[in-house]
C-alpha cells in the first residue's frame, strides 16, 4: 500500500499552530486596541490637569506680584519671577505695567504645542495695574505620554507571550500529540497491519474518528482476506488449466503465468510478471502481432500447428489469443497448447489408411504376379533341365529328330541361350523376392511369436548386417561407429523375432546407405537406443546421415516410395517394416528427421505382461491380432 507523500515545508499548516497563531495575534490585536484607547483618554486627562495647574499658578503668581508692583519694589518682582522660574514647569515670565516691562524672557511667538500661554491681568484694590504673562513647558505631558505607551507596549507584549505560549503548550498536548498519535496509527493499519486497534483519547471527538477507523481496519480486513481467497481460488483455477495461459497488457508486459507456462519456459511467475513477453518465452514473441490484431478486432484470433525445434525434435503448438474486453485496462490472454500428439496421431492415423488400402492393393498385385511367375520360373527350370545331357530321355528325343544333344548344346551355347535362361531365372528370383515383400501386406500371417530380448536382437541384427555380403557390396558396415545406449530394465517382448529383425536390418541398412551418401563430412556413426517409454519397449535407431525434408518423411511409409536410382531401392524396406511393427506386433513407428541433422526411428512395442513372467515361453498366449 502506498503513503500519500508528505507535504511540502510550506504548506505544513497544522490546527495547534494555526489556533495557536490566531488566538496569538487576536490577543495582541485586543490588547493594542485597548492600549491605544488608554493612551489617548490618560495623556488628554493629563494635559488638562496640567493647563488647569498651570491656571492656577498664574492667578496665584499675578496676586503675589500685586502688592510690590503697586510698591514699585522691582528687586522683589524680580526675586518672586526668579522663584517662580526655578520650577522646570514654568519656563518664561513677562510683566508689563503702564510704566515698563519687567522681566520679559518669553520669545516672540511661542509655539502652541510646546507650550502653554497664559495672561493675567494684575489688579490692587480696584486699579488695574499691568499684565504678565506665563510660558509653561508641555514637556511633562510629552514625558508622561512616553511612560505610559512603554508600559502599554510591555504589557501588550507580556499578555501576547503568555496567552501565545500557553496555548502552544495546551495544543500541543490536546490537538497536537493525539493527533500524531492518531496519524501513526492511521499509517500502520495502511501500511497492512489491519488488526491494529488504535488506542483512544481523552477527547471524544477524536475517539469517535478513533472508533471509526478501527471499524473501517476490520472490514478492510475482512474484505483484503476474501479478495486473497478469490485470487487463490482463481490463480488455482488458471494454473490447474493444462494449457499455457500468458496474461499481457497491450504493450506485451505479462500480466499473468501460469504453472504450464512456468513449465515449458523454465521461468517462474515471480521473474516473468512486468517483464515483455518476448524476451521471457521467446516463442511468444511474434504472437504480439496477433495480440494487438485481436485487441484491435475485438475478436480471439486462433494459429494452428504453429512449430517449434528443440533438439531436433518438432513440436507443434495451437496458439489462441483472447482480448480482453475490461475497460482501460484491455490487454489480452495467450492460450498455448502442445498439440505435437495430436498431429502425430493424426498423420499416424492418415499413414494407417494409406497402409491398409495401398498396402491391400500390393498384396493383392503379389497374389495375381505370383502365379504367372511362377509358371515362368518353373518353366525355365523345366527348359534348363531339357538342355542338359544328364537326362537320357533327352538323348532320345533328339535321336528321333535326327540330332545328337551334343549338337543341340554346341547350337545354344553359340545363340547364348543359357546365359539368357539364366537371365531369366535370376530376374524371376527378383521379381519373386519383391513379390514376397508384398506378400507381407497381407493380414493373414501364421505368427510364431516368442519371446524375446530386443537387446539381443538388435546387437544380432548388427552382426548380421556387418557379415552381409550384398551389404559389404555397397559400403562396409564395420566403419560405422555405433554407440549402444541399453537399459537393462526393459523386459522381454512377445515377437516374431524374424520379422522384427528383418524391421531392424531394413532401418540400419537404410542408415547405412544414407550416411555413404555424403562420405566425408562426418564419421557415420549410429546411435542404438533400448528402453522403456510409458509402458511400452522403445527402441531407437539414430544415425548422423543426411536426414530429410517434410516431403520425403511423410511419404516413406508408402509402399513403393524410393528416393533410390531403379534396381537400388524398391521402396519397400520400411512400408513393410511399419507393417510388421503396426499391424504383426500392435506397436508404432515413427521416423524424426531434420535436413542435416540425421534422422531417428523410434519403435514401440507392447512388453509381456509381467504377472505371466513366470510362465513357460509356449504357454503365452500371442499378443498380436
Ligand atoms: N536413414 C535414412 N536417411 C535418409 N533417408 C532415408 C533413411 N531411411 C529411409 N530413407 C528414405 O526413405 C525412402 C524409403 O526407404 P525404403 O522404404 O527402405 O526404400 P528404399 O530403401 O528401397 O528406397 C528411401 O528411398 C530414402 O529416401
Ligand atoms: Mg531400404
Amino acid at each position: 500500500m502506498k503513503h500519500s507523500k508528505p507535504v511540502s515545508r510550506r504548506t505544513r499548516r497544522t490546527i495547534a499552530r494555526d489556533l495557536t497563531l490566531g488566538l496569538t495575534l487576536m490577543t495582541a490585536l485586543v490588547f493594542s486596541a485597548f492600549g491605544a484607547f488608554y493612551q489617548v483618554y490618560y495623556t488628554n486627562r493629563e494635559a488638562k490637569n496640567l493647563e488647569s495647574e498651570a491656571a492656577d499658578i498664574a492667578d496665584e503668581f499675578a496676586e503675589v506680584l500685586a502688592r510690590p508692583l503697586w510698591n514699585l519694589d522691582v528687586d522683589t518682582v524680580k526675586q518672586i519671577a526668579k522663584a517662580y522660574l526655578s520650577s522646570d514647569f514654568l519656563s518664561a515670565v513677562r510683566i508689563e505695567t503702564n510704566l515698563e516691562a519687567y522681566f520679559d524672557t518669553i520669545p516672540e511667538q511661542p509655539q502652541k504645542e510646546r507650550w502653554i500661554h497664559l495672561k493675567r491681568d494684575i489688579v490692587s484694590g480696584d486699579e488695574h495695574i499691568g499684565t504678565t504673562e506665563l510660558l509653561f513647558s508641555r514637556e511633562r505631558i510629552q514625558a508622561i505620554q512616553k511612560r505610559s505607551l512603554i508600559s502599554i507596549l510591555a504589557t501588550i507584549f507580556l499578555v501576547t507571550l503568555v496567552i501565545g505560549l500557553g496555548t502552544h503548550l495546551l495544543m500541543k498536548r490536546m490537538v497536537a500529540k493525539p493527533l500524531d498519535r492518531l496519524i501513526a496509527g492511521i499509517r500502520t493499519i495502511a501500511a497492512g497491519d489491519y488488526q491494529l486497534a488504535l488506542p483512544l483519547e481523552k477527547q471524544s471527538d477524536i475517539n469517535t474518528i478513533i472508533s471509526e477507523i478501527n471499524i473501517m481496519a476490520r472490514e478492510i480486513d475482512r474484505r483484503e482476506t476474501d479478495l486473497k481467497k478469490l485470487r487463490e481460488t482463481l490463480k488455482n483455477i488458471v494454473d490447474s488449466m493444462p494449457s499455457v495461459l500468458v496474461g499481457v497488457d497491450p504493450e506485451g508486459r505479462v500480466t499473468q503465468w501460469n504453472r504450464e507456462a512456468q513449465k515449458h519456459s523454465g521461468i517462474d511467475a515471480e521473474h516473468a510478471l512486468g517483464c515483455h513477453v518476448g524476451d521471457v518465452y521467446p516463442f511468444l514473441a511474434e504472437a504480439m502481432g496477433w495480440v494487438k490484431q485481436a485487441i484491435a478486432e475485438r475478436r480471439p484470433l486462433k494459429e494452428s500447428k504453429v512449430t517449434t525445434r528443440s533438439k531436433g525434435d518438432v513440436r507443434y503448438s495451437d496458439i489462441t489469443v483472447y482480448p480482453l474486453d475490461s475497460g482501460s485496462t484491455g490487454g489480452a490472454v495467450i492460450r498455448v497448447d502442445d498439440v505435437t500428439e495430436r498431429v502425430r496421431i493424426e498423420e499416424m492415423m492418415v499413414q494407417s489408411e494409406k497402409m491398409l488400402s495401398v498396402g491391400g492393393l500390393a498384396a493383392g498385385m503379389a497374389h495375381e504376379i505370383n502365379n504367372p511367375l511362377a509358371g515362368i520360373m518353373q518353366n525355365i527350370q523345366v527348359m534348363q533341365n531339357r538342355l542338359s545331357s544328364d537326362l537320357p530321355k533327352n538323348h532320345e528325343v533328339a535321336e528321333r529328330c535326327g540330332v545328337t544333344m551334343p549338337a543341340i548344346q554346341a547350337y545354344m551355347q553359340g545363340r547364348s541361350m543359357p546365359q539368357m535362361m539364366a537371365m531369366i531365372m535370376e530376374s524371376g528370383k527378383r521379381a519373386a523376392k519383391i513379390v514376397e515383400n508384398m506378400l507381407s501386406f497381407s493380414r493373414k500371417s501364421e505368427a510364431v511369436t516368442t519371446s524375446c530380448d530386443l537387446t539381443q536382437l538388435l546387437d544380432a541384427t548388427v552382426e548380421l548386417a556387418e557379415n552381409d555380403y550384398d551389404l559389404k557390396k555397397k559400403y562396409d558396415f564395420r566403419k560405422i561407429e555405433i554407440v549402444r545406449e541399453y537399459d537393462s530394465k526393459v523386459p522381454k517382448v512377445s515377437c516374431e523375432a524374424s520379422k522384427i529383425q528383418q524391421v531392424f536390418l531394413n532401418i540400419l541398412s537404410n542408415g547405412a546407405q544414407a550416411m555413404a551418401e555424403n562420405p566425408g563430412q562426418t564419421a557415420p556413426h549410429l546411435v542404438l537406443r533400448v528402453k522403456m517409454d510409458d509402458g511400452q519397449a522403445c527402441v531407437e535407431i539414430e544415425d548422423n546421415g543426411p536426414g530429410m525434408d517434410a516431403a520425403v518423411r511423410k511419404r516413406i511409409f508408402e509402399p513403393f516410395f524410393t528416393t533410390k536410382s531403379v534396381g537400388v531401392g524398391t521402396g519397400l524396406g520400411l512400408s513393410v517394416s511399419y507393417f510388421i511393427i503396426t499391424e504383426n506386433h500392435g506397436g508404432t513407428m515413427n521416423v524424426f528427421s531434420t535436413p542435416g541433422a540425421g534422422t531417428r526411428f523410434v519403435i514401440h512395442l507392447p512388453v509381456e505382461n509381467t504377472a505371466n513372467e513366470n510362465l513357460t515361453e509356449q504357454s503365452l498366449p500371442p499378443t498380436t491380432t
